[in-house]
Protein backbone atom coordinates (compact mmCIF):
# COMPACT_ATOMS: atom_id res chain seq x y z
CA UNK A 1 0.00 0.00 0.00
CA UNK A 2 1.04 3.56 -0.80
CA UNK A 3 0.58 7.35 -0.77
CA UNK A 4 -1.61 6.94 -3.94
CA UNK A 5 -3.98 4.08 -2.36
CA UNK A 6 -4.61 6.41 0.53
CA UNK A 7 -8.61 7.50 -0.40
CA UNK A 8 -10.11 7.82 3.20
CA UNK A 9 -9.09 7.97 6.78
CA UNK A 10 -8.59 4.34 7.53
CA UNK A 11 -6.75 3.75 4.69
CA UNK A 12 -4.09 6.59 6.06
CA UNK A 13 -4.37 4.82 9.44
CA UNK A 14 -3.19 1.35 7.63
CA UNK A 15 -0.30 2.84 6.11
CA UNK A 16 0.96 5.09 8.89
CA UNK A 17 0.10 1.63 11.45
CA UNK A 18 2.85 -0.34 9.06
CA UNK A 19 5.13 2.51 8.97
CA UNK A 20 5.67 3.28 12.88
CA UNK A 21 6.97 1.32 15.55
CA UNK A 22 4.20 -0.80 17.67
CA UNK A 23 4.42 2.09 20.79
CA UNK A 24 3.98 5.34 18.69
CA UNK A 25 1.07 3.66 16.37
CA UNK A 26 -0.78 3.09 19.20
CA UNK A 27 0.29 6.15 20.78
CA UNK A 28 -1.76 8.04 18.33
CA UNK A 29 -4.33 5.37 17.65
CA UNK A 30 -5.19 4.71 21.30
CA UNK A 31 -8.01 6.16 23.43
CA UNK A 32 -9.16 5.77 27.22
CA UNK A 33 -9.96 2.63 28.93
CA UNK A 34 -12.30 0.45 26.90
CA UNK A 35 -12.44 2.92 23.85
CA UNK A 36 -16.14 3.28 23.48
CA UNK A 37 -15.69 6.84 23.34
CA UNK A 38 -13.31 7.14 20.91
CA UNK A 39 -15.69 4.80 18.51
CA UNK A 40 -18.80 6.81 19.35
CA UNK A 41 -16.82 10.13 18.47
CA UNK A 42 -17.42 9.06 14.45
CA UNK A 43 -20.28 6.60 15.06
CA UNK A 44 -22.47 9.43 16.31
CA UNK A 45 -22.38 11.06 12.69
CA UNK A 46 -24.92 7.94 11.86
CA UNK A 47 -27.51 8.28 13.81
CA UNK A 48 -28.76 11.22 11.70
CA UNK A 49 -28.68 11.36 7.56
CA UNK A 50 -28.70 14.03 5.50
CA UNK A 51 -31.42 15.42 3.28
CA UNK A 52 -30.42 17.26 -0.08
CA UNK A 53 -32.03 19.37 -2.14
CA UNK A 54 -31.40 19.42 -6.15
CA UNK A 55 -31.72 21.57 -9.01
CA UNK A 56 -29.78 24.57 -7.05
CA UNK A 57 -27.06 25.57 -9.85
CA UNK A 58 -24.01 24.26 -7.79
CA UNK A 59 -20.69 25.14 -9.98
CA UNK A 60 -19.57 27.55 -7.63
CA UNK A 61 -18.90 26.00 -4.44
CA UNK A 62 -17.93 28.03 -1.69
CA UNK A 63 -16.36 26.42 1.52
CA UNK A 64 -14.81 29.30 3.45
CA UNK A 65 -15.66 30.35 7.05
CA UNK A 66 -14.43 32.34 9.73
CA UNK A 67 -13.99 31.18 13.16
CA UNK A 68 -13.29 33.57 16.17
CA UNK A 69 -12.86 36.12 13.71
CA UNK A 70 -10.40 34.77 11.29
CA UNK A 71 -11.73 33.74 7.61
CA UNK A 72 -10.17 30.22 6.37
CA UNK A 73 -10.99 28.47 2.88
CA UNK A 74 -12.05 25.46 4.88
CA UNK A 75 -14.91 24.60 7.51
CA UNK A 76 -12.07 21.89 8.61
CA UNK A 77 -9.15 22.44 10.55
CA UNK A 78 -5.90 20.86 12.08
CA UNK A 79 -6.35 20.36 15.94
CA UNK A 80 -3.30 20.69 17.96
CA UNK A 81 -1.70 17.76 18.94
CA UNK A 82 1.39 16.41 20.77
CA UNK A 83 4.88 15.19 19.60
CA UNK A 84 4.49 15.29 16.15
CA UNK A 85 8.11 14.83 15.25
CA UNK A 86 7.45 10.71 16.45
CA UNK A 87 5.19 10.33 13.78
CA UNK A 88 7.36 11.80 11.05
CA UNK A 89 10.79 13.76 11.20
CA UNK A 90 9.41 17.12 9.42
CA UNK A 91 6.65 17.08 12.28
CA UNK A 92 4.99 20.38 12.91
CA UNK A 93 6.62 21.97 9.91
CA UNK A 94 5.11 19.23 7.35
CA UNK A 95 1.74 19.80 8.73
CA UNK A 96 2.15 23.33 8.86
CA UNK A 97 2.62 23.78 4.75
CA UNK A 98 0.23 21.26 4.51
CA UNK A 99 -2.58 23.59 6.48
CA UNK A 100 -0.94 26.53 4.31
CA UNK A 101 -1.33 25.49 1.19
CA UNK A 102 -5.20 25.02 2.22
CA UNK A 103 -5.34 28.52 3.89
CA UNK A 104 -6.97 26.23 7.27
CA UNK A 105 -6.16 27.11 10.80
CA UNK A 106 -3.15 24.89 12.36
CA UNK A 107 -2.53 24.46 15.72
CA UNK A 108 0.54 23.46 17.76
CA UNK A 109 0.51 21.84 20.92
CA UNK A 110 2.39 22.84 24.25
CA UNK A 111 3.89 20.00 23.91
CA UNK A 112 4.92 20.36 20.28
CA UNK A 113 8.39 19.02 18.56
CA UNK A 114 9.34 22.74 16.73
CA UNK A 115 9.21 25.93 18.74
CA UNK A 116 6.50 28.59 18.82
CA UNK A 117 8.79 31.36 17.17
CA UNK A 118 9.99 28.47 14.28
CA UNK A 119 6.46 28.25 13.78
CA UNK A 120 5.36 31.34 13.32
CA UNK A 121 8.32 32.61 11.36
CA UNK A 122 7.59 29.93 8.86
CA UNK A 123 4.08 28.93 8.33
CA UNK A 124 1.88 31.19 6.83
CA UNK A 125 -1.71 30.30 7.75
CA UNK A 126 -3.79 31.21 10.88
CA UNK A 127 -2.58 29.30 13.91
CA UNK A 128 -3.51 28.51 17.22
CA UNK A 129 -1.98 27.50 20.37
CA UNK A 130 -2.45 24.98 22.28
CA UNK A 131 -2.11 25.95 26.03
CA UNK A 132 -1.52 23.05 28.95
CA UNK A 133 -2.16 24.79 32.00
CA UNK A 134 1.50 24.01 34.07
CA UNK A 135 1.57 23.90 37.97
CA UNK A 136 5.29 25.84 36.66
CA UNK A 137 3.05 29.37 36.22
CA UNK A 138 6.63 30.95 34.97
CA UNK A 139 5.98 27.99 31.95
CA UNK A 140 2.54 29.11 31.43
CA UNK A 141 2.83 32.60 31.13
CA UNK A 142 5.77 32.10 29.36
CA UNK A 143 4.58 30.18 26.55
CA UNK A 144 1.53 32.86 26.59
CA UNK A 145 4.17 35.57 26.29
CA UNK A 146 6.01 33.64 23.11
CA UNK A 147 3.13 33.48 21.73
CA UNK A 148 2.03 36.95 21.34
CA UNK A 149 5.75 38.11 20.54
CA UNK A 150 5.41 35.24 17.54
CA UNK A 151 2.15 36.16 16.37
CA UNK A 152 -0.13 33.46 16.85
CA UNK A 153 -3.43 34.09 16.08
CA UNK A 154 -5.59 32.38 18.87
CA UNK A 155 -5.08 30.26 21.64
CA UNK A 156 -7.07 27.37 23.14
CA UNK A 157 -6.88 26.60 26.81
CA UNK A 158 -7.30 22.81 27.94
CA UNK A 159 -9.67 22.33 30.15
CA UNK A 160 -10.21 18.12 29.76
CA UNK A 161 -6.83 16.98 30.90
CA UNK A 162 -7.11 17.94 34.51
CA UNK A 163 -5.97 14.48 35.02
CA UNK A 164 -4.34 11.92 32.68
CA UNK A 165 -6.79 9.59 31.27
CA UNK A 166 -6.18 5.66 31.71
CA UNK A 167 -4.73 4.40 28.31
CA UNK A 168 -4.28 1.27 28.36
CA UNK A 169 -2.33 0.87 24.74
CA UNK A 170 0.43 3.67 26.53
CA UNK A 171 0.54 1.07 29.01
CA UNK A 172 1.01 -2.22 27.51
CA UNK A 173 3.73 -1.06 24.81
CA UNK A 174 5.64 1.32 27.42
CA UNK A 175 5.70 4.41 25.00
CA UNK A 176 7.05 7.42 26.63
CA UNK A 177 7.78 10.56 25.33
CA UNK A 178 10.87 10.29 24.20
CA UNK A 179 10.38 6.87 23.39
CA UNK A 180 12.52 3.84 25.58
CA UNK A 181 13.42 0.99 24.83
CA UNK A 182 12.23 -2.14 26.45
CA UNK A 183 12.79 -5.29 25.94
CA UNK A 184 8.92 -5.77 24.10
CA UNK A 185 9.33 -2.30 22.33
CA UNK A 186 12.90 -3.14 20.58
CA UNK A 187 11.93 -5.80 18.14
CA UNK A 188 9.04 -2.82 16.73
CA UNK A 189 12.05 -0.30 16.39
CA UNK A 190 14.00 -2.82 14.78
CA UNK A 191 11.63 -3.61 12.25
CA UNK A 192 10.99 -0.05 11.52
CA UNK A 193 14.60 0.57 10.08
CA UNK A 194 14.01 4.19 8.69
CA UNK A 195 11.77 5.39 11.48
CA UNK A 196 14.53 4.46 13.62
CA UNK A 197 17.49 6.08 11.53
CA UNK A 198 15.51 9.16 11.11
CA UNK A 199 14.34 9.38 15.00
CA UNK A 200 18.42 8.87 15.57
CA UNK A 201 19.74 10.77 12.89
CA UNK A 202 17.97 13.58 12.26
CA UNK A 203 17.66 16.69 14.86
CA UNK A 204 17.44 15.48 18.21
CA UNK A 205 13.93 14.92 19.95
CA UNK A 206 12.79 17.47 22.08
CA UNK A 207 9.54 18.81 23.51
CA UNK A 208 10.57 22.54 22.10
CA UNK A 209 8.54 24.92 23.86
CA UNK A 210 9.47 23.23 27.51
CA UNK A 211 12.75 21.51 27.27
CA UNK A 212 14.20 25.08 28.81
CA UNK A 213 11.54 24.75 31.91
CA UNK A 214 11.19 21.12 32.32
CA UNK A 215 13.18 18.01 31.50
CA UNK A 216 9.93 15.57 31.36
CA UNK A 217 8.87 14.72 28.20
CA UNK A 218 12.40 16.10 26.43
CA UNK A 219 15.36 14.70 28.70
CA UNK A 220 13.16 12.41 31.34
CA UNK A 221 11.07 9.93 29.84
CA UNK A 222 7.12 9.88 30.43
CA UNK A 223 4.21 9.00 29.41
CA UNK A 224 1.51 11.25 28.16
CA UNK A 225 -0.87 10.67 30.79
CA UNK A 226 1.97 10.73 34.18
CA UNK A 227 3.08 14.11 32.45
CA UNK A 228 -0.71 15.64 32.50
CA UNK A 229 -1.22 13.78 36.00
CA UNK A 230 2.16 15.23 37.51
CA UNK A 231 2.96 18.34 35.34
CA UNK A 232 -0.88 20.09 35.04
CA UNK A 233 -2.32 22.35 37.87
CA UNK A 234 -5.02 20.23 39.03
CA UNK A 235 -6.32 23.70 41.11
CA UNK A 236 -7.40 25.41 37.69
CA UNK A 237 -10.68 26.76 37.12
CA UNK A 238 -12.93 29.80 35.92
CA UNK A 239 -10.88 32.19 37.50
CA UNK A 240 -7.61 30.71 36.19
CA UNK A 241 -9.27 30.69 32.45
CA UNK A 242 -10.27 34.14 32.91
CA UNK A 243 -6.75 34.92 33.82
CA UNK A 244 -5.54 33.40 30.77
CA UNK A 245 -8.56 34.96 28.46
CA UNK A 246 -7.15 38.70 29.94
CA UNK A 247 -3.24 37.89 29.40
CA UNK A 248 -3.61 36.40 26.47
CA UNK A 249 -6.21 39.27 25.03
CA UNK A 250 -6.43 37.55 21.59
CA UNK A 251 -8.90 35.23 20.21
CA UNK A 252 -9.45 32.57 22.67
CA UNK A 253 -11.19 29.59 22.60
CA UNK A 254 -11.49 26.82 25.33
CA UNK A 255 -10.80 23.23 24.45
CA UNK A 256 -13.09 20.16 25.84
CA UNK A 257 -15.73 21.75 26.33
CA UNK A 258 -18.72 18.75 26.49
CA UNK A 259 -21.72 20.75 28.42
CA UNK A 260 -24.03 23.47 28.40
CA UNK A 261 -23.31 24.95 31.39
CA UNK A 262 -19.61 25.00 30.54
CA UNK A 263 -20.43 26.70 27.68
CA UNK A 264 -22.36 29.13 29.02
CA UNK A 265 -19.24 29.95 31.37
CA UNK A 266 -16.65 29.86 28.36
CA UNK A 267 -18.83 32.88 27.22
CA UNK A 268 -19.11 34.47 30.68
CA UNK A 269 -15.68 34.50 30.75
CA UNK A 270 -15.28 36.61 27.23
CA UNK A 271 -14.19 33.37 24.99
CA UNK A 272 -14.55 33.53 21.41
CA UNK A 273 -15.18 29.69 20.82
CA UNK A 274 -15.41 26.58 22.20
CA UNK A 275 -14.06 23.43 20.80
CA UNK A 276 -16.91 21.00 21.81
CA UNK A 277 -14.47 17.73 22.47
CA UNK A 278 -13.54 14.70 24.86
CA UNK A 279 -10.07 14.96 23.67
CA UNK A 280 -10.38 12.51 20.72
CA UNK A 281 -12.08 9.87 23.63
CA UNK A 282 -7.86 9.77 25.18
CA UNK A 283 -9.61 11.10 28.59
CA UNK A 284 -12.78 10.14 30.26
CA UNK A 285 -13.90 6.99 28.28
CA UNK A 286 -18.09 6.89 28.44
CA UNK A 287 -18.55 10.83 27.36
CA UNK A 288 -20.52 12.07 25.27
CA UNK A 289 -19.42 12.13 21.67
CA UNK A 290 -18.66 16.05 20.28
CA UNK A 291 -21.58 15.59 17.61
CA UNK A 292 -24.01 14.11 20.04
CA UNK A 293 -23.70 17.25 22.60
CA UNK A 294 -23.18 19.42 19.60
CA UNK A 295 -26.88 20.33 19.04
CA UNK A 296 -27.65 21.21 22.83
CA UNK A 297 -24.51 23.43 23.74
CA UNK A 298 -25.20 25.27 20.02
CA UNK A 299 -28.98 26.22 20.95
CA UNK A 300 -27.62 27.51 24.50
CA UNK A 301 -25.12 29.71 23.21
CA UNK A 302 -24.13 29.74 19.31
CA UNK A 303 -25.52 32.94 18.46
CA UNK A 304 -23.01 34.09 21.15
CA UNK A 305 -19.78 32.49 20.64
CA UNK A 306 -18.50 30.27 17.50
CA UNK A 307 -18.90 26.42 18.38
CA UNK A 308 -16.24 24.20 17.04
CA UNK A 309 -17.10 20.45 16.57
CA UNK A 310 -13.91 18.47 17.07
CA UNK A 311 -13.68 14.39 17.14
CA UNK A 312 -14.37 11.78 15.26
CA UNK A 313 -14.29 13.60 11.67
CA UNK A 314 -13.18 10.83 9.24
CA UNK A 315 -15.35 12.17 5.92
CA UNK A 316 -16.59 15.66 4.35
CA UNK A 317 -20.20 14.20 5.03
CA UNK A 318 -18.99 14.11 9.13
CA UNK A 319 -18.33 18.01 8.66
CA UNK A 320 -21.38 18.83 6.78
CA UNK A 321 -23.80 17.05 9.67
CA UNK A 322 -21.72 19.08 12.68
CA UNK A 323 -22.23 22.19 9.86
CA UNK A 324 -26.11 21.51 9.47
CA UNK A 325 -26.34 21.49 13.30
CA UNK A 326 -24.42 24.40 13.69
CA UNK A 327 -20.73 24.39 14.03
CA UNK A 328 -19.16 26.97 13.14
CA UNK A 329 -16.37 24.77 11.95
CA UNK A 330 -14.73 20.99 12.63
CA UNK A 331 -11.46 20.19 13.90
CA UNK A 332 -9.99 16.61 14.29
CA UNK A 333 -6.38 15.29 14.86
CA UNK A 334 -6.44 11.78 14.05
CA UNK A 335 -7.28 11.94 10.10
CA UNK A 336 -4.11 14.45 9.83
CA UNK A 337 -1.79 12.15 12.20
CA UNK A 338 -1.85 9.29 10.59
CA UNK A 339 -1.38 11.20 7.34
CA UNK A 340 1.48 12.34 8.71
CA UNK A 341 2.45 8.81 9.42
CA UNK A 342 1.86 7.73 6.55
CA UNK A 343 3.76 10.44 4.32
CA UNK A 344 4.72 13.78 6.04
CA UNK A 345 3.91 16.96 4.28
CA UNK A 346 2.47 14.83 1.02
CA UNK A 347 0.54 12.27 3.53
CA UNK A 348 -1.29 15.58 5.09
CA UNK A 349 -1.57 17.57 2.06
CA UNK A 350 -3.45 14.16 0.44
CA UNK A 351 -5.66 13.69 3.33
CA UNK A 352 -6.41 17.98 2.93
CA UNK A 353 -7.07 17.25 -0.70
CA UNK A 354 -9.33 14.41 -0.31
CA UNK A 355 -11.51 15.89 2.22
CA UNK A 356 -11.88 18.84 0.69
CA UNK A 357 -13.32 17.41 -2.96
CA UNK A 358 -15.47 15.30 -0.80
CA UNK A 359 -16.96 18.71 0.88
CA UNK A 360 -17.16 20.04 -2.91
CA UNK A 361 -18.34 17.28 -4.16
CA UNK A 362 -20.58 16.62 -0.95
CA UNK A 363 -22.12 20.07 -1.24
CA UNK A 364 -23.09 19.87 -4.64
CA UNK A 365 -25.02 16.81 -3.69
CA UNK A 366 -26.58 18.30 -1.11
CA UNK A 367 -27.62 21.51 -3.26
CA UNK A 368 -25.48 23.83 -1.15
CA UNK A 369 -23.53 26.19 -2.27
CA UNK A 370 -22.39 28.17 0.59
CA UNK A 371 -22.23 26.73 4.17
CA UNK A 372 -24.87 29.37 5.28
CA UNK A 373 -27.14 26.92 3.01
CA UNK A 374 -26.68 24.39 5.07
CA UNK A 375 -28.97 24.14 8.68
CA UNK A 376 -31.08 21.56 10.91
CA UNK A 377 -33.97 21.65 8.03
CA UNK A 378 -31.13 18.85 5.90
CA UNK A 379 -31.06 16.70 9.14
CA UNK A 380 -32.87 14.08 9.82
CA UNK A 381 -32.95 12.08 13.01
CA UNK A 382 -32.76 8.53 12.94
C1 LIG B 1 -2.73 13.46 24.12
C2 LIG B 1 -2.32 14.88 24.28
C3 LIG B 1 -0.92 15.15 24.46
O1 LIG B 1 -1.90 12.54 24.07
O2 LIG B 1 -3.03 15.76 23.51
O3 LIG B 1 -3.92 13.24 24.11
Amino acid sequence: MNLADCYNTQQFRRLAKSRLPGPIFHYIDGAADDEVTYRRNTEAYECCDLVPNVLAGVEEVDLSTTVMGIPIDLPLFLSPTALQRLFHHEGERAVGRAAEAFNTLFGISSLATVGIEEIAATIRTPKIFQLYYHKDKALTWSMIDRCLDAGFDALALTVDTIVGGNRERDLWTGFTSPPKLTPSSLLSFATHPSWTLNYLLRDPFQLSNLKDHVAEGSNISISVSDYFSTMLDQSMDWDAAAEVRRRWGKAFCLKGIMSVEDAQRAVDIGADAIMVSNHGGRQLDGSRAPFDQLAEIVDAVGHQIDVICDGGIQRGTHVLKALSVGAKACSGGRWYLYALAAAGEQGVKQALTNLQAELLRDMKLMGARSLADLGRHNLRYR
